[in-house]
C-alpha cells in the first residue's frame, strides 16, 4: 500500500513522497517521452502496435496494452491516480460505478458462495443479490444492518465468501465500523469490500482499516464535475489482477480512454471540492434541524446522529461528507 512518507524529499516520480493534494495533480501525469508534454494527453485508439514476437504477449493479463478492453493509456493513468489516492497496491477502473461493484462481485463469488449485504444500500446491489446472482449463478446474499456487528456475526454461513458495505449508506447516511466489519470477515476467511463512494480520500480510506478492498463510483466526487461516469476497484494486487482478467476482459464494461481522461482532469480538485462540500453540507443539516418545518435530519456531522460517535473517530476529524438525508412535517399527498 503506498503512503506519504514525510520526511522525504517531494519527488514527482514517486507518489510516497508527495501530500495528498499534489498526488491528486501529478500521479498518473508523466512528462511524454517524445513530447515533454506534463499532462496524460487523451488516446482515442482501440488498438496498439502488438511487439515483433507476438508470444510475449500475456493475452490473459490487463498490464500489456494491445486493445483497449485489455488496457489503455489513459486507463492505466486512471488506475494509478486512483490506487494512490485511495492507499490500495492497484486499481481497475471500468465504464461505471455499477459496473465496477458487478466486476467485484463476479470475481470474487462463485455457485454457491454466499455474501453478507448491507441492508441499505445503492439500488443495483440490492438487486443484484435479491434476483440476479442467486437466479443466475446460486449464488446467495443475506441482507443485513451492518452498522450492528451482532447482525452481521449472525447472518454468517460457513460458505460466506464476501462482507459488503457502504461506509455511509446511500440514501440514509447510516455509518457503518469499518474496522470491526473486517476484523468480523478475517476471523471467518472472508473479504471485506466496502462501497466509499459517499467518503471519498482525503476524507476516509477504508483500506487503512483494514478493508480487502474499496469501490469508488468515479461519476460522484472523483469526477467531480457531471460530465463523465466510472467506477472502480482499489485494494490488494491480486483481487484486482482477478477483476481485470475476468470481468474487465472477458465481459467487458471498460472505460472509455476520454471518460477516464475526464475523470482524471476533475481528480485534480477533489481535495478542494470536498472541503467546500463538507462545510456546505454541515451548514445546511443544522439548518434543517432547526428548522420547524423539518421533521428529521440524518447527517453524520450532526451530533444527533446515532452514527456520528463513530464517525468522528473513523474519519479522524476530516469531516463526515457532502450527503444527507431529511424529510419535511406533514402530509406527504399535498407536499413536495
Ligand atoms: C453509493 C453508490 N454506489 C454506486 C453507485 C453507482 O455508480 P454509477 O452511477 O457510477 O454506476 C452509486 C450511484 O448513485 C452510488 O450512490
Amino acid at each position: 500500500m503506498t503512503r506519504p512518507d514525510k520526511s522525504a524529499r517531494p519527488d514527482k516520480a514517486n507518489p510516497e513522497t508527495l501530500g495528498f493534494a499534489t498526488q491528486a495533480i501529478h500521479v498518473g501525469n508523466p512528462v511524454g517521452e517524445e513530447s515533454g508534454v506534463i499532462q496524460t494527453p487523451i488516446f482515442m485508439g482501440n488498438s496498439y502496435a502488438l511487439p515483433y514476437d507476438p508470444l510475449v504477449i500475456d493475452w490473459s493479463g490487463a498490464d500489456t496494452p494491445v486493445y483497449t478492453r485489455y488496457s489503455s493509456a489513459n486507463q492505466v493513468a486512471l488506475q494509478q491516480r486512483i490506487a494512490v489516492l485511495e492507499g490500495g497496491d492497484d486499481a481497475v477502473v471500468l465504464a461505471s460505478g455499477v459496473a465496477a461493484l458487478h466486476g467485484l462481485f463476479f470475481s470474487t463469488l462463485k455457485t454457491g458462495d454466499h455474501a453478507v449485504i448491507s441492508d441499505t444500500t445503492y439500488g443495483a446491489v440490492w438487486r443484484i443479490f435479491a434476483e440476479l446472482f442467486p437466479a443466475k449463478y446460486g449464488i446467495d446474499g443475506t441482507f443485513v444492518d451492518t452498522s450492528d456487528p451482532d447482525a452481521v456475526r449472525a447472518a454468517l454461513r460457513s460458505n460466506t465468501k464476501l462482507i459488503f458495505t457502504e461506509t455511509i449508506a446511500n440514501p440514509t447516511t447510516r455509518v457503518a465500523d469499518v474496522q470491526s466489519l473486517a476484523d468480523i470477515a478475517h476471523e471467518h476467511g472472508a473479504l471485506l469490500c466496502v462501497d466509499s463512494t459517499f467518503t471519498p480520500p482525503p476524507l476516509y480510506r477504508p483500506l487503512d482499516d483494514g478493508a480487502d478492498c474499496v469501490v469508488q463510483s468515479l461519476t460522484k466526487y472523483i469526477n467531480g464535475h457531471g460530465d463523465a461516469m466510472g467506477g472502480a476497484v482499489i485494494g490488494r494486487s491480486d483481487l484486482i489482477r482477478e477483476i481485470k482478467t475476468d470481468a474487465m476482459i472477458e465481459v467487458g464494461g471498460t472505460i472509455s480512454p476520454f471518460n477516464a481522461w475526464l475523470i482524471q482532469r476533475g481528480s485534480v480538485t477533489l481535495p478542494l471540492r470536498l472541503a467546500r462540500h463538507q462545510e456546505n453540507a454541515q451548514q445546511i443539516a443544522a439548518f434543517l434541524d432547526s428548522h420547524p418545518k423539518v421533521a428529521y435530519v440524518y447527517y453524520p456531522g450532526l451530533p444527533s446522529h446515532p452514527g456520528h460517535e463513530l464517525a468522528k473517530r473513523q474519519f479522524q476529524g476530516r469531516g463526515y461528507g457532502g450527503m444527507l438525508a431529511f424529510a419535511v412535517n406533514g402530509d406527504p399527498d399535498t407536499q413536495n
